[in-house]
């Protein structure tokens, strides 16, 4: 999969802005603040309809009312055109001209691994971080994922509206509960077991990885579902899932909300069996999440059959010339990536001469 043109209009600090990217390694150079990751974003924005660092309102041009970005994407010799628009509180999202108004039918047009500076929230922040996390990567790879995980959260909704309404009224239709619960079970077994496979996959190779880019630790993801089943069998699941609830159901009642189910769910990271959010050191907790990414590009290619579009944003300044290599061994070649850096001197000449570069200076941008 690949972005060949990128056209902004009225997104962050540019008024109009159109990219040609090259099909392997393309390099946004600038000094601090004049917008390189804004471009990144744009293209997050493009293939996610949302930015990880705000909300829409921020993405708009100071003192507009609209923003536009536009794709061209190329998957095996098809082109689509992808267009988002956004205003202060609407969307409209299109491929070849034609609207779409469901998110399903939309994601996975243009699939986008992120590598970001605010990675570090993936092993520092809040369990919503990582779930989000896998969330973005699962519905990237399964439009199943992203239908049934819509689902489940209506459904979660109502439970939660509806379990306030037996909090105070006795009289209350318990069939109806059950029947909800049934449900929201159903859809929870799903997420439970493709969230398993998924870190499952990961842990097949991102302990080489991390080995390949760091050092000679052992790094595992340990998925740390809100219910902990004795087997992922479905019909274990679906039991064990039933009694759960039966048994917190006066405690879910008088806190108003469901407490156990997906959305509930978190991992972490181990390196040589000790937590990296307590033991890891910076440079190991960075490495881990590089390693974790990396792990996820095989996966992308098996499920789609074909490999996502990196953004990489200020991760190769970071990085000594060795282990810039290293990271080079995979997202190098058969893949395009996009990446940014202030530092053009940071980044070894070889990898200058085999990339695309863009250099930046406020709101415009020179292809070189
Ligand atoms: N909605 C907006 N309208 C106009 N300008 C904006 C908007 N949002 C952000 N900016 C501007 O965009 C610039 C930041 O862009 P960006 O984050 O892409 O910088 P950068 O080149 O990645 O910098 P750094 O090297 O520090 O990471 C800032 O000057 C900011 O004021
Ligand atoms: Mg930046």
């Amino acid at each position: 999969m690949r972005i060949k043109r990128l056209s902004l209009t009225q997104f962050r600090n540019y008024k109009r802005l159109q990219l040609d990217f090259s099909e392997s390694l393309n390099i946004i150079i600038g000094e601090n603040a004049v917008g390189k990751t804004n471009i990144l974003e744009a293209i997050e924005v493009l293939a996610l309809t949302k930015s990880h660092r705000t909300n829409d309102k921020n993405l708009i041009l100071e003192n507009k009312s609209l923003a536009r970005i536009k794709g061209v994407v190329v998957v095996d010799k098809i082109v689509r055109n992808l267009e988002i628009e956004l205003q202060e509180d609407s969307k409209k999202i299109k491929i070849n001209s034609t609207a779409i108004a469901k998110l399903s039918d939309y994601i996975a047009s243009l699939n986008v691994i992120v590598f970001s500076p605010d990675d570090i929230e993936i092993i520092k922040g809040s369990p919503s971080i990582r779930r989000n996390l896998l969330n973005v990567e699962l519905s990237q790879i399964s439009k199943q994922y992203l239908v049934v995980y819509n689902q489940f959260n209506k459904l979660l909704k109502t439970r939660n509206e509806y379990l306030k309404i037996l909090y105070t009224n006795h009289l209350a239709d318990q069939d109806y509960f059950q029947i909800l619960t049934e449900k929201m079970i159903e859809k929870e077994i799903l997420i439970y077991t493709m969230r398993k496979q998924y870190i499952d996959k990961i842990n097949e190779s991102i302990a080489p990885i991390f080995q390949d880019i760091h050092s000679d630790f052992s790094l595992q993801i340990h998925y740390e579902p809100s219910v902990v089943f004795s087997s992922y069998e479905e019909d274990v699941m679906k039991e064990e899932l039933k009694k759960v609830y039966q048994k917190n159901q006066q405690k879910e009642q008088s806190y108003g909300m469901t407490l156990y189910g997906p959305h509930r769910d978190d991992f972490s990271m181990y390196l040589d069996e000790k937590n990296l959010k307590i033991y890891g050191s910076q440079g190991q907790q960075k490495a881990a999440i590089l390693a974790y990414k990396l792990a996820c590009i095989p996966i992308f290619l098996e499920k789609t059959g074909t490999k996502p579009v990196l953004l990489l944003d200020d991760v190769f300044s970071e990085l000594d010339v060795k282990k810039q290599n290293k990271l080079l061994k995979y997202i190098g070649k058969d893949i395009q990536s996009i990446l940014t850096t202030t530092d053009v001197k940071q980044i070894r000449k070889s990898l200058l001469e085999q990339a695309t570069i863009f250099q930046v200076a406020s709101g415009t941008v020179e292809r070189k």
